[in-house]
């Protein structure tokens, strides 16, 4: 997959996008479906691909920024600069393994946070590319997980309502001073 947004994995002094945190109302509304891909989404793509490099992120969702759009940038790559972005808009999620998986996540939105996940392991994907065009593609361990991650932040959900270890949880949240009454444990 090429993309048509060229953006350096470097850090800048200043990202253009400014991050919201848990406790924002903006990180819990559902994000609207991008009716056409146009200019202005390419410009979003493209300053949320700057935040997310300038804050060593490899996703970012757009609620995080703010924007009330479903369209996500991941790179799991930073250490490859040949190897483009994926940039997922309008994405569905059209197949996901029965089998489960552990894995410890992060969030730009609660930094310092880091606890373990369950989620399916493999999962198919289907989106929108910064171009408009139809793709999809499978996806497993690191990637399906960062996939379901930013999935969730397009439906308001945040990782931490997923975090089964209450005791660390609450530890982790009180330690980084933000409120446990944010998170909205999923049954
Ligand atoms: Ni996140």
């Amino acid at each position: 997959m090429t993309s048509a947004i060229a953006v350096e994995k470097k850090k800048l002094e200043q990202a253009p996008l400014e991050l919201h945190y848990l406790g924002d109302r903006v990180l819990r509304q559902p994000a609207k479906r991008v009716a056409k891909v146009d200019d202005s989404i390419r410009i979003l793509v493209k300053e949320m691909l700057q935040t997310m490099y300038s804050n060593d992120g490899i996703g970012l969702a757009a609620p995080q920024v703010g924007v009330n759009k479903q369209v996500i940038v991941i790179d799991c790559q930073l250490d490859k600069p040949e190897v483009p972005a994926l940039v997922l808009i309008n994405p569905k999620i059209t197949r996901s393994s029965s089998q489960v998986c552990s894995g410890e996540e992060g969030c730009l939105s609660i930094p310092g946070v880091y606890l373990d996940v369950i989620r399916p392991s493999a999962i198919e994907v289907s989106f929108k590319d910064e171009n408009g065009k139809p793709q999809k593609i499978q996806a497993k361990d690191l990637l399906a997980r960062v996939i379901q991650h930013e999935m969730d932040h397009l439906n308001g959900v945040m990782f931490v309502d997923r975090v089964e270890n209450e005791i660390a949880l609450n530890e982790q949240l009180k330690k980084q001073g933000f409120a446990a009454s944010a998170v909205k444990h999923i049954q």
